[in-house]
C-alpha cells in the first residue's frame, strides 16, 4: 500500500468509529442479505460480535504501515476462522458487505481513492488470513 492509501484508510476509519455500532449492524444485515447461509455460523450476541470485528479492523488499520509485525495475529485469526467454517469464497462476500457499509457510513467521503485503498487493505488481511487457514488445512 502507498502511504497515501494508508492515510485514506486511517482517516476514513476514524470517521466510521463515531458510528461503529450502527455500522456493524448494517454490515451484518448486508452480509446476511448477500448470503443467508452465513447467518447460522454466528452464535453469540451480534452487538458483541460487531464490537470484536470493529476492534480487530481497528488494530489492522492502525498497523497498516508495519503490517508485517501484525502477521502472527492475522494468521491466528485466519486459522480460527477456518475453525468457524469460513471458506475462501466467503472472503469476497465479506469484502462486498464491508465496502458497501463503508460507503453508507462515509457518504461522499468514500471517494474512489478511498474505496481503492480499502480494497487493497482488506485484500492484505484476507490474503494473510486465507493463507494461514490453508497452511493449517494442508
Ligand atoms: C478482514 C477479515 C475479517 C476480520 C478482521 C474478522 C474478525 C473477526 C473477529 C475479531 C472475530 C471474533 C473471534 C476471533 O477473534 O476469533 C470473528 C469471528 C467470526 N467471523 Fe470474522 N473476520 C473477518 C472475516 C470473516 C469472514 C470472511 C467470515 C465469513 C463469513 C467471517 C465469519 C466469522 C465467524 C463465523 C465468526 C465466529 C462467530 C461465532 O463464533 O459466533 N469473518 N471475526
Amino acid at each position: 500500500m502507498t502511504l497515501q492509501q494508508i492515510a485514506l484508510v486511517q482517516e476514513s476509519w476514524n470517521r466510521v468509529l463515531a458510528l461503529s455500532d450502527a455500522a456493524a449492524q448494517l454490515f451484518y444485515a448486508r452480509l446476511f442479505a448477500l448470503d443467508p447461509s452465513l447467518a447460522p455460523m454466528f452464535h453469540g450476541d451480534m452487538r458483541e460480535q460487531g464490537r470484536k470485528l470493529v476492534a480487530m479492523i481497528g488494530v489492522a488499520v492502525q498497523g497498516l504501515a508495519r503490517i508485517e509485525t501484525l502477521a502472527p495475529v492475522i494468521e491466528a485469526l485466519g486459522r480460527r476462522h477456518a475453525g468457524y467454517g469460513v471458506r475462501d469464497h466467503h472472503y469476497a462476500t465479506v469484502a462486498e458487505a464491508l465496502l458497501w457499509t463503508l460507503e453508507q457510513a462515509l457518504g461522499k467521503a468514500f471517494t474512489a481513492e478511498t474505496k481503492e485503498a480499502w480494497t487493497v487493505a482488506y485484500g492484505l488481511l484476507a490474503t494473510t488470513m486465507r493463507g494461514a487457514a490453508q497452511a493449517r488445512a494442508a
